[in-house]
């Protein structure tokens, strides 16, 4: 019996003349002849040729963009331009049918918008295939870089009562009836009654408890999904998106940039070469759809010259103060074209960071020591009382791909912190206890995977580089 073989370990076969079988969905199908079979194991397609003498009409027109298909027969050197082996047909079935009347992913040109509406076709394109499968590979790599340095995996949970953020952007679970939910004697809401018998939200960040693991097992890292309600419009930000978040006891902010760098340099070069024909069609993709713009919008440099150069090139360190400075002597500034106020003080907005990071150096920036009050109550504060030592890695097109800090392991100034900003340490002892038995330097920070994703395919939208986004008013599918 022969086997069914992948295309991909078919198109890699070295002997020629054997028996294959393979099944997939066809691409194309030309001059009833040639069948470009996909299977999805590669970007590469297998041309079947078939005897159309030996079908009938009907038969023949059910080869059509999107069927399922099953055939049998010898692989061949091709005659043909384009590739080097094909397959001489000796058995097809049609496994499912596509309806050419009906079937919307059609071998042209489609927009990006119009395939976000059939989101579960849209993996069936050729570039979809290519974002999955480099996304699937970052992902490898990512647990793969870990593995290799000694971190733990820690699945840190999706339902939680805390707010690590502090930022008030959750998403709220509960079984209650919202219709007629139970009242305290004061009118509120009565949580007790909740199925966890309290508020309980989607984790914003799973930092908070990957922290408890860390000052156990050394270095952990946790790796899922993660929910913001922000109503953000924009081609970065996602409702559900997965966050990388390592965690590592006694190390400082210095040894968390060079984590951070070390470990983003490292999963780009895995799929650099893991995915190198993916990555080629998605250079080619970027190429083409930059034609249409503005000189000045298009990139600096093609896909993978702009992945190499991260790989060769060192990170900028600059503290915010440093970056404030830099943008009050530059001309955007002078000439008033920024839109947002620079200030020591405010936060930086995307137009600074990438003023910075595309204009100034023209490189990864990672900017530290940002003032205490924009940033998140658990960060450790600096000697000079007003900033803290946070960490923000910024990539070009991209922005803020990375953020991170050093965390307050000195109880008193934790505490103290927490009731600046009403944290009620009842909510939080368990958080609070780290500071009271063993506690240690430890830093951490948290990369938004898909935003790595858009980095390395070149994708403008955040929309197209996750299998079913999740936006505001968008949940379908
Ligand atoms: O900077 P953030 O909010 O940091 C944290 O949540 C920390 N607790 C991480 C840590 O130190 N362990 O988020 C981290 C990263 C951002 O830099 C960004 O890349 C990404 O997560 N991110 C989003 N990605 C897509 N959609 C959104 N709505 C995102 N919000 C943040
Ligand atoms: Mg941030």
């Amino acid at each position: 019996m022969i086997v069914h073989q992948s295309i991909k370990e078919i198109l890699s076969s070295e002997k020629l003349n054997i028996p294959v079988k393979v099944r997939g969905w066809v691409k194309t199908f030309r001059n009833d002849r040639f069948i470009a079979l996909n299977d999805g194991s590669t970007l590469q397609h297998l041309q079947l040729v078939i005897d159309p003498e030996k079908y009938s009409e009907d038969f023949l027109k059910k080869i059509s963009t999107g069927a399922a298909i099953e055939a049998e027969g010898e692989l061949v050197e091709s005659l043909g331009k384009g590739q080097k082996v094909e397959v001489q047909v000796e058995k097809l079935k049609i496994l499912g049918e596509a309806d050419p009347e009906t079937y919307p992913v059609q071998p042209k040109r489609h927009t990006l918008e119009f395939l976000r509406e059939i989101a579960h076709l849209r993996p069936r394109t050729n570039l979809f295939g290519a974002i999955m499968r480099v996304r699937s590979d970052l992902a490898f790599a990512i647990h793969e870089y870990f593995h290799q340095n000694d971190f733990f995996y820690i699945h840190t949970p999706i339902i939680t009562a805390i707010d690590a953020e502090g930022a008030g952007q959750m998403f709220q679970v509960t079984t209650l009836d919202l219709k007629n939910p139970p009242l305290t004697e004061e009118g509120e809401i009565d949580y007790k009654k909740d199925f966890f018998g309290r508020k309980a939200n989607l984790t914003v960040s799973g930092q908070l408890e990957a922290e408890t693991y860390a000052m156990a097992l050394g270095k952990v890292y946790t790796f899922g999904p993660t929910f913001r309600a922000e109503n953000s419009n924009t081609t970065r930000h996602l409702a559900e998106f997965w966050m990388v978040e390592p965690e590592v006891a006694f190390l400082d902010l210095d040894g968390n940039m060079d984590l951070a760098e070390d470990f983003v340099k490292y999963i780009i070069g895995y799929v650099m070469k893991s995915r190198a024909g993916e990555l080629e069609f998605l250079e080619k993709r970027l190429l083409q759809e930059e034609k249409s713009l503005p000189a000045n919008k298009r990139s600096d440099m093609p896909l993978r010259e702009k992945l190499q150069f991260i790989l060769e090139n060192q990170f900028v360190r600059i503290s915010y103060t440093e970056a404030i400075e830099i943008l009050k002597q530059s001309k955007p500034y002078k000439k008033k074209k920024f839109q947002f106020p620079v200030e020591w003080g405010v936060d930086l907005q995307s137009e600074h960071e990438r003023y910075l990071v595309e204009k100034h150096f023209k490189s990864p920036v990672i900017i530290y020591d940002y003032p205490a009050d924009i940033k998140a109550f658990y960060m450790r504060l600096n000697p000079d009382g007003k900033t803290v030592r946070a960490m923000d890695v910024l990539f070009p097109g991209i922005g803020e791909i990375i953020g991170g800090s050093q965390r307050e392991e000195r109880l008193d100034v934790l505490l103290e912190k927490m009731k600046k900003l009403g944290i009620d340490e009842k909510d939080l002892w368990w958080y609070v206890d780290l500071r009271k038995y063993g506690t240690a330097v430890h830093s951490g920070f948290g990369l938004g995977f898909e935003r790595m994703v858009q980095f390395v395919t070149g994708m403008s939208n955040i929309r197209d580089v996750i299998p079913f986004p999740r936006t505001p008013k968008h949940a379908d599918f």
